[in-house]
């Protein structure tokens, strides 16, 4: 199977490619990625000698580039390439639209031009919207995006959704909850927790902290899309959800606790503008069509990227001391006065 993946030097993408190469001997991957600030070829430092493995720079937005990529013949695309941090879409949405929208109609074209049998798009749980105490978003559930990225978001499923019905483009999307685990940016609430506590710094919590999201380990996820890949069916949407419920609070409380450090480095700060409360998935539909669950509980994974990051203390300084710095102090001020 010959692949292209976009965005495969960011977190699910760089964890997807790796595990595609670990687990199909037969598979080609060419990763297209921007290297914007939120891509690291470090991430795949271990696999950029794989003959199977092709790295090309480039936007998902360049119609050209994408043109010229997808002339060699592919058997599918996956598309992760997005601008994924809810803040910055807050602080300043274009790129969000420009990438998340505006490129995934750039890609639908080509696949249609080139007719490339399968494109995966990996969406978010996000363009569903908010949830109260109770329920669950199913594939079916309205589309109803708060943050300008959750809504980049969502335009780019609805184009995807268009494009299937209207040209019969081979098309599947998916939408999985918050994942973890190695190599995630850590401006994202868990590596930012984790290395900021590792560093004996203030663990920024927005409001009261009591916002529940679904955690899933970022290998769950990679081994779901690798079967849905596989077995998925053209023009259906899948749920992937972790089926781990956490409040923002317990989390930071619990990654305190693994690394031994106390409580009082939890600062409440600022809410998030328009903050979402809760998302939770009925993922059924994968579980009932595809045979597909979660396997690795809450704990065990965190314990586990507590201890990644603990051992790639280089990878993450040297991405924290970049264009980083710059947007903590202007995200969250000064901490300083908390430390331990
Ligand atoms: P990330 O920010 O870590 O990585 C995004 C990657 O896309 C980076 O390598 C970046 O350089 C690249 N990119 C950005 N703009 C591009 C462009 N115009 N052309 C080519 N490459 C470009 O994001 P992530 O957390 O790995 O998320 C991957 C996908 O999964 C995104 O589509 C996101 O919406 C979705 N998703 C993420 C989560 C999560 O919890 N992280 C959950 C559900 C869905
Ligand atoms: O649900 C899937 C989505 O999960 C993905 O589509 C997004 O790309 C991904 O970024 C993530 O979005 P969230 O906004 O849920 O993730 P984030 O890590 O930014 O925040 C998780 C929760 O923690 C959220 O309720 C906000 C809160 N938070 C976040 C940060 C960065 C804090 O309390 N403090 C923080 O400093």
């Amino acid at each position: 199977m010959r692949i292209v993946v976009t965005g495969g030097a960011g977190f699910i993408g760089s964890n997807f490619i790796r595990h595609m190469l670990a687990t199909e001997p037969d598979c080609g991957v060419v990763n297209l990625d921007k290297l914007t600030y939120a891509g690291n070829l470090e991430n795949l430092a271990d696999v950029e000698r794989d003959p199977r493995y092709r790295f090309i720079k480039g936007s998902i937005c360049d119609v050209e580039l994408v043109d010229a990529i997808l002339k060699e013949r592919f058997d599918a695309l996956m598309n992760f390439a997005a601008e994924s941090h809810v803040d910055r879409s807050i602080q300043d949405a274009r790129a969000f639209v420009e990438t998340n929208t505006l490129g995934t109609q750039v890609i639908l074209d080509a696949c249609r031009r080139h007719r490339v049998p399968r494109m995966v798009q990996v969406s978010t749980d996000e363009v569903y919207g908010s949830l109260g105490p109770s329920g669950y978003f199913r594939e079916d559930s309205p589309l109803s995006p708060n943050s300008p990225y959750a809504a980049s978001k969502a335009a780019g499923d609805l184009l995807v959704a268009a494009y299937v019905r209207t040209y019969g483009l081979p098309a599947i999307i998916t939408r999985s909850s918050n994942n973890y685990g190695p190599y995630q940016f850590p401006e994202k609430a868990v590596p930012l927790f984790i290395t900021n506590a590792i560093a004996g710094e203030a663990l920024p919590l927005y409001g009261d902290g009591l916002q529940v999201r679904e955690w899933l380990h970022v290998q769950d996820h990679c081994e779901a899309l690798a079967l849905i890949l596989r077995n998925g069916h053209n023009g259906e949407i899948y749920n992937i959800g972790g089926k781990c419920e956490r409040a923002n609070i317990d989390v930071a409380r619990h990654i305190l606790r693994t690394l031994g450090k106390p409580d009082s480095l939890i600062v409440h700060v600022e809410d998030r503008l328009g903050h979402d409360r809760r998302y939770a998935l009925d993922m059924s539909k994968l579980e009932r069509k595809l045979g597909w669950r979660p396997r690795i509980p809450f704990e065990t994974g965190l314990k586990e990227t507590v201890g990644w990051y603990e051992d790639h203390v280089t990878w993450w300084t040297r991405i924290k001391a970049g264009e980083y710095r710059e947007y903590y102090q202007k995200t969250y001020g000064d901490l300083s006065h908390v430390s331990q």
